[in-house]
């Protein structure tokens, strides 16, 4: 079965991957020449364990493209789009491109939105464009994308049409995971509410850390822990630190949140997980000032930050806390220095990037730790005494004197 996959990003790139790698035959249209040209010799454009190897065991099923054309054939064309969000608003420009697109090379396909969109997005397009869309959004997290697609909790298909939602359901069969089957607009709205949900577990764990802080004995990883035991709860997305980031749940929650007050709906609680996780990054220039103890300033201060990624495992630093941290650290005025093991940062002024993690920590007076990259757990022995700001629960002793963890009291 011939499958097209519009949008070669990381979601779009782990889709058509998985789908070649379970024999379909998949055609990857990027409107970026060099990422399809890079992609089509086999060269990944974005870092996440396993997926250089993968592509190139799966070439032979793939293609990779600039031209809509070669979808000719396509019974089936994901497209997975970025969807940003513009003065707080879904910007929807990048599916009516795909659409249009789509629409000029192939009739016939059954069209499957990927991208996360708000709801009635695609009965809107379905009208304007005279074809059944299914509505498909994935659950994949940056970092662990292959085995998220390849096994993913749950799926979901929204769809109008019966044979189109049968012949999704069909694509993901060797998934082998349960099957929702619903609404257009419950699909949509599933994916922005397991998101906000998601990062909302987050933000209130910071805030609980923020509490913990107060408190001598307190520590938010052992409440975490025993919290997690209970089933209701659940052990994952509980983890304290410098707060979300990356290029979904910022968006997300936004979109979500403007969307809601559109209807006349105030999404109270989403609207205050932003705020606690727009408070993440004054509370750790806060700690780190504290930290230092020099007039309660940073300035001239040399701080070692290390990561730049939003997360462990991806070289992506959209809307990194880490990036938001360092553009407050510079306004400080404080000097800083960075290292990440993957992450490019070319595009950061007035910063002195460093190669190495132990360069980067000599060089400093103060060490941030903001991303969750496991390398990092000897950043204790590598500081000999310097302050280090543990914002991800890295380092596991949280008794060293010079160790200012999120969430110890
Ligand atoms: C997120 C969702 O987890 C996926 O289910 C969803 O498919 C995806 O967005 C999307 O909409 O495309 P992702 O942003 O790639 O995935 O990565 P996450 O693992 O969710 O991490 C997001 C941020 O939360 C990171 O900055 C991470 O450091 C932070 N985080 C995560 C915490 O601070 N604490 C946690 O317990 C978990």
């Amino acid at each position: 079965m011939k499958i097209g996959v519009v949008g070669l990003g990381h979601v779009g790139l782990v889709t058509a991957l998985v789908l070649a790698k379970h024999g379909y035959e998949v055609t990857g249209i990027s409107k970026d020449k060099k990422k399809s040209e890079m992609l089509a010799k086999g060269e990944p454009t974005l870092y996440e364990p396993g997926i250089e190897e993968m592509l190139k065991e799966n070439l032979k099923m793939m293609i990779f493209s600039t031209d809509y054309g070669r979808l000719k054939d396509a019974e089936a064309i994901f497209i997975i789009v970025p969807t940003p969000t513009v003065n707080e608003r879904i910007d929807l420009s990048y599916i009516r491109e795909a659409m249009e697109g789509i629409t000029k090379a192939n009739k016939k396909g059954v069209v499957v939105i990927k991208s996360t969109v708000v709801p009635g997005t695609a009965k809107r397009f379905s009208g304007e464009f005279g074809r059944n869309i299914v509505s498909n959004p994935e659950f994949t997290k940056e970092g662990t994308g292959l085995e998220d697609t390849e096994h993913p909790n749950r799926i979901v298909i929204g769809s109008s049409d019966e044979k189109s939602g049968n012949l999704v359901e069909s694509i993901w069969a060797f998934a082998k995971s349960s099957v929702v089957r619903t609404t257009n607009e419950n699909a949509e709205l599933i994916k922005y509410a397991s998101n906000a949900f998601l990062a909302t577990k987050i933000s209130f764990m910071n805030e609980i850390a923020n509490l913990c802080e107060r408190i001598p004995g307190a520590d938010v990883e052992v409440i975490a822990k025993a919290m997690g035991l209970d089933e209701r709860i659940a052990p994952y997305f509980l983890k304290a630190g410098l707060g979300w980031g990356g290029s979904c749940f910022p968006k997300d929650t936004k979109a979500i949140a403007s969307f809601g007050k559109e209807l006349g709906e105030r999404m109270s609680i989403i609207e205050a997980a932003i705020k606690v996780n727009d408070d993440r990054i004054g509370r750790t220039i806060e700690l780190a000032k504290k930290a230092y103890n020099k007039n309660n300033s940073l300035m001239g201060v040399k701080v070692g930050v290390l990561g730049i990624a939003f997360k462990n495992n991806t070289d992506d630093t959209r809307d990194s806390q880490a990036v938001k941290l360092v553009n407050r650290l510079i306004e400080e005025k404080a000097e800083v220095g960075v290292y990440d093991p993957k992450a490019k940062i070319d595009a950061m002024d007035n910063v002195k990037v460093h190669k190495s993690k132990e360069n980067c920590i000599k060089g400093s007076d103060i060490v941030i730790i903001t991303t969750e990259w496991e390398e990092f757990a000897d950043t204790n022995v590598l500081a000999k005494g310097k302050p280090i700001i543990d914002t991800r629960r890295i380092i596991s002793s949280g008794s060293a004197k010079n160790l200012y963890a999120v969430g110890i009291g």
